[in-house]
């Protein structure tokens, strides 16, 4: 009887520590937990996500350059950009003339980022930050595009997270973010997108539209409310200049 009680409650605490630490990746234990485990993984990121860059060229860097048509040089902030994913497809399009800020908390992710942008002679179009996503240093409206991709659930509050994201977007600019399909592993973390239309619609944002676009994720897209003029990358010193009033780490 005991022996069995013993089993059970081993079984029960590996059941927790998959949970905890690889199917949600340490949410629930904290922010340091979520990225001393990006810190661990970071040099097998690229390796375990396969990202296939011609659709990502044409799910994600094409649609949001059609959405801003005519601008071709929209001012980027991507939070939680990872190894840079975003940014570098972004520079790859052949129509790009502007400039992505990738914002991290992982220092890790980012020297991989970093090493990915350098081999690819891509540091013109690219700055990197480490930094707390949902703390944003930027003034109310810099930049012209925000994206969070595969992120959002990661974030300490993502409601906080994401009224930040649409505090630094400025009035009518576009918005790119993930939200999961299966909501079931991360209570409290992954919303229904019913629940993130709510959100957004509270937080001034129009135009919602949102896409299955992978397996595990759905793409959220909308404008903010309003109309103001573009950005663009001239923009970017004064933006790193506000930036800087709080530690950054690194700057490429
Ligand atoms: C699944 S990865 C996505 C990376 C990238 N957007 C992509 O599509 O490959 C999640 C990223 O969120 C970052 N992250 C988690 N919490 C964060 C926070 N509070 N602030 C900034 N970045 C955070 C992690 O370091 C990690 O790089």
């Amino acid at each position: 009887m005991s022996l069995l009680l013993i089993l059970i409650l081993l079984a029960v605490a590996a059941f927790l520590i998959w949970w905890l630490i690889f199917e949600t990746e340490g949410v629930y234990l904290g922010r340091r937990a979520v990225i001393a485990l990006y810190d661990l993984y970071a040099h097998r990121y690229d390796r375990i996500k396969q990202f296939d860059e011609t659709a990502d060229l044409t799910l994600i860097a094409e649609p949001i350059l059609e959405r801003i048509a005519p601008q071709t040089d929209p001012l980027i902030l991507d939070l939680a950009t990872g190894t840079a994913r975003l940014p570098l497809i972004m520079a790859r399009h052949a129509r790009f003339e502007g400039h992505v800020i990738g914002v991290d908390a992982s220092r890790r992710m980012l020297d991989k980022a970093r090493e990915k942008i350098c081999s690819a002679r891509f540091e013109s179009f690219i700055t990197l930050l480490q930094q707390d996503a949902s703390e944003l240093p930027f003034g109310d409206g810099c930049s012209d595009v925000v994206t969070c991709i595969e992120a959002l659930e990661f974030m300490p509050c993502p409601k906080r997270a994401l009224a930040e994201m649409i505090r630094v977007l400025r009035p009518g600019g576009l918005l790119l973010a993930t939200i999961r399909i299966d909501t079931r592993w991360m209570p409290d973390r992954t919303w229904s997108e019913e629940r993130m239309r709510l959100e957004l619609e509270a937080l001034g944002m129009r135009d919602i539209d949102v896409m299955i676009w992978q397996e595990d994720y759905s793409q959220v897209w909308a404008w903010k409310a309003g109309d103001s003029p573009v950005v663009g990358p001239a923009q970017l010193e004064v933006i790193l200049q506000s930036a800087r009033q709080v530690p950054i780490t690194y700057v490429v």
